[in-house]
């Protein structure tokens, strides 16, 4: 396989140590990746440097691990096909409400239920409909004497919802009160007063809709996937789309305890109620959304889910298909060697790409470009010997590039 050419390659070298996208500046605020802000998502402009730099207009792009859709979002802008796929409920709802081809009609209906919550969204009224969630346990830590006031505007607005004609207003408008509840609710000492949560959420819809609005989308098809690997090598869409031009992913980290299917309320108890939010169920527990990674200190059993899940990929991935994967290390000296081993035991190894250090894929020894510790390492690419395919049709698999690149997030990320 031909590495891309240099100067996109450069561009990834670029995005991956620019950590000025961790500031809000103008195409963050106003874009659809502000309308949920997913634990550990890496950075758009790395997605999108990757995927210019690795496919072509028309490729087959897909994240199995797609998390808050930074990659779908940035395929479709960049006209790639795409699969994605997670198996948190939450993650495809948001990958959904980012992605999708919103048309007049169904904007002009959120807006005219956004209208609505002006006066609809007042604690006299008795909101109808949502109690079951309370009877299924998804309100807990919501319902206290500082979180109920939020809970009974959310129950009033998705009462509202319920009321709504079309599938992608209703969707645009949950995704709405998901991004405000988790503003009001997750990792913040203080909840606001109802007044401002109702002002925040209008204004977050107003901004949603004119950006759903020019949301600068191709025709490009992408479909999202509410499965998790490795059973998402045998669904169908999968199986019917063929071998993808690049896998852009980021799976769980080692020994990285993130709350992807959680909130902290007043930044300590956990909360389950973005399901309520998002109308999906949940049943799992922690270890089922991070490959087991708190389980159990020696991360056997990360490890051995991680291999399992990518002995999946590797079935779906062909000769031509290039992995490139953002992950971040708690103790990079221990666990990054574990973890190449087991890549390179599915047969995937590593081959450094980058301009500053180009070393032909059959070069060894390890090029520390630039990290630093804990659980926030910048960009590292090491050159690993290359090996022939231990199984798969594929005879050759030089096709991983690894990127340790800084992620998002970190406030609810804990190096363990
Ligand atoms: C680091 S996050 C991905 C973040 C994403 N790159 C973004 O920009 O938002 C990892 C994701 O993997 C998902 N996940 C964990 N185990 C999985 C599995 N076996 N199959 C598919 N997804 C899984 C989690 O639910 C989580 O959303």
């Amino acid at each position: 396989m031909r590495p891309p050419p240099a100067d996109r390659l450069r561009n990834v070298e670029e995005a991956a140590l620019d950590s000025s996208y961790l500031s809000l500046g103008n195409r963050r605020t106003e874009s659809v990746h502000e309308f949920y802000r997913y634990p550990a998502r890496f950075s758009p402009e790395l997605a999108a440097s990757i995927i210019d730099a690795f496919s072509e207009p028309g490729d087959l792009v897909m994240d199995p691990f797609v998390g808050g859709g930074t990659t779908a979002v940035e395929a479709q802008r960049l006209g790639r096909r795409g699969v994605v796929a997670d198996l948190n409920p939450i993650a495809t709802f948001v990958t959904r409400a980012k992605t999708a081809r919103y048309r007049q009609v169904e904007l002009r209906e959120a807006a005219d239920v956004v209208e609505r919550f002006h006066e609809a969204l007042t604690l006299s009224r008795r909101p109808k409909g949502q109690e079951h969630w309370q009877d299924l346990g998804y309100w807990r830590n919501v319902s206290t004497s500082t979180t109920w006031r939020i809970r009974r505007t959310i129950e009033l607005a998705l009462d509202l919802v319920s009321t709504m004609r079309w599938r992608r207003s209703r969707l645009l408008v949950r995704c709405g009160l998901l991004r405000t509840a988790q503003w009001a609710l997750d990792m913040r000492e203080e909840v606001p007063a109802v007044g401002e949560f109702r002002r925040q959420l209008i204004g977050n819809l107003h901004s949603m809709i004119e950006v759903a609005q020019d949301a600068d989308r191709s025709s490009a098809e992408l479909r999202v996937v509410d499965r998790g690997l490795p059973e998402l090598a045998h669904y169908p869409a999968v199986k019917a789309a063929g071998p993808p031009r690049l896998v852009l992913t980021s799976p769980p980290y080692p020994g990285v305890y993130v709350n992807y299917h959680r909130w902290k309320v007043q930044g300590r108890r956990e909360t389950p109620a973005p399901f309520w939010v998002t109308g999906s169920r949940d049943g799992h527990g922690l270890s089922h959304y991070t490959l087991g990674a708190r389980a159990d200190k020696s991360l056997d059993t990360y490890f051995a889910r991680l291999t399992s899940a990518f002995e999946g990929l590797v079935s779906i991935m062909g000769d031509e298909s290039w992995l490139i994967q953002i992950v971040g290390f708690s103790d990079p000296t221990n666990q990054v060697p574990r973890y190449l081993a087991a890549m390179e035991a599915l047969g995937l190894n590593e081959v450094s790409l980058s301009s500053g250090l180009r070393r032909e894929a059959s070069g060894s020894g390890a090029i520390f470009l630039s990290a630093v510790g804990g659980c926030r390492p910048a960009l590292w690419a090491t050159s690993l010997p290359t090996q022939l395919a231990r199984s798969c049709s594929a005879t050759e698999r030089q096709r991983d590039l690894r990127l340790d690149a800084f992620v998002e997030g970190t406030d609810r990320v804990k190096c363990g």
